[in-house]
């Protein structure tokens, strides 16, 4: 169905104009799915009340028209868009009011993490995983619905492609995401942690996500640039040296391709309260976030999904010098030495 197809009264919310999910000129998939999952979650708020919890929502639950309109939605997503000098400038600026803590102690052992897991699935969602309930690697790393055609998306966006998964646990997403009929190229599991993986668990490669040799441990293992690196619910949230969070952000420079995405969600860093190493720690990652965003043309975007705030860096194309990055490793330094 086109927009033009539908009768906006058909939808619960009269003055809600269907021309503003037309993709920009030069907006990045990224953008276009964080700003239309926004303009839809409107809609839903305006049909289910302002309280009703959208993360719980399944194919069924929608109404016919906003069906069409999430596959208005998908087909927008996969236009091509040349991609122009990002501005990151406004995003920057608001993520220390959305960076939040997560306090879990200083866990540092395999038995420790064994109690963090919750075998988060890419589409399902675990309902009987207590805090997890809500959350999928797709809802909360891509886009909050989950329909046939959000689905024939995640192919358009994942077949052929190289996926690296920074903290998975005993994830099984290669399994998932092939009875779907998604084929990526290879999707590898960073993990430092994990024991006593089942047959179809996904190839963990037992490192540090924020070790400065780990885009060197990849490479003896043939891997160079991916086009995917997937952080859900574990890097930076359970780093608990400060220093650590820079060195993750370089491994993503290192190792994410032209064209590719690091995703990270929820934006939290270890620990509670406003202690002056809650503090740095914080600090860090918006630092980190800054300095990324100078050694190359990355786009920021900023999306929330089961209540908490995650993040999309997509590697344009073109070179952006914002602000030289000797300033920015500078400042990073100074925060880096002082706790
Ligand atoms: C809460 S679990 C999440 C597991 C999985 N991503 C999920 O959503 O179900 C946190 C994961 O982060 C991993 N982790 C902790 N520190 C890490 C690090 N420095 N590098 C890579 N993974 C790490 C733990 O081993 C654990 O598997």
């Amino acid at each position: 169905m086109l927009f033009s197809e539908f009768e906006q009264n058909e939808l619960d919310i009269s003055s809600f104009s269907l021309e503003l999910f037309t993709r920009f000129n030069n907006e990045s998939q990224a953008a276009y799915l964080s700003r239309s999952v926004e303009l839809l979650c409107d809609i839903l708020h305006t049909r289910l009340g302002l309280l009703a919890d959208l993360n719980r929502l399944k194919e069924e639950d929608f109404t016919v028209d906003e069906i069409a309109l999430i596959d208005e939605i998908v087909l927008q997503a996969q236009m091509q868009c040349d991609s122009s000098n990002a501005n990151n400038e406004l995003n920057l600026s608001l993520l220390s009011d959305l960076i939040a803590y997560h306090d879990r102690g200083e866990l540092g052992s395999s038995m420790d993490f064994d109690t963090t897991q919750r075998s988060r699935m890419f589409f399902d969602i675990q309902y009987a995983k207590a805090s997890a309930k809500r959350e999928s690697y797709w809802n909360t790393l891509f886009f909050l619905f989950n329909t046939s055609s959000t689905r024939r998306l995640a192919k358009t966006m994942l077949d052929g492609k190289k996926i690296l998964l920074f903290g998975g646990g005993r994830s099984k997403l290669n399994v998932e995401l092939n009875n779907h009929n998604i084929n990526p190229d290879f999707l590898l599991n960073v993990d430092p942690f994990v024991d006593n993986l089942e047959i179809d668990s996904d190839e963990v490669v037992s490192f540090s996500a924020a070790d400065s040799k780990l885009p060197s441990v990849l490479n003896q293992k043939s891997v160079n640039q991916v086009d995917e690196i997937w952080a859900e619910f574990s890097v930076p949230a359970y780093l608990h040296e400060t220093n650590k969070i820079k060195i993750l952000f370089e491994n993503i420079h290192a190792l994410l391709a032209v064209g590719g995405n690091a995703r990270i969600w929820p934006l939290k860093v270890s620990g509670v309260g406003e202690s002056s190493i809650c503090r740095a720690r914080k600090q860090m990652l918006i630092e980190s976030v800054r300095w990324i965003c100078s050694q190359a043309n990355y786009e920021l975007n900023l999306f929330k999904s089961a209540g908490s705030w995650g993040m999309v860096l997509t590697k344009l194309d073109k070179f952006n010098v914002s602000f030289t990055s000797k300033e920015v490793s500078l400042k990073v330094k100074n925060i880096s030495t002082s706790n």
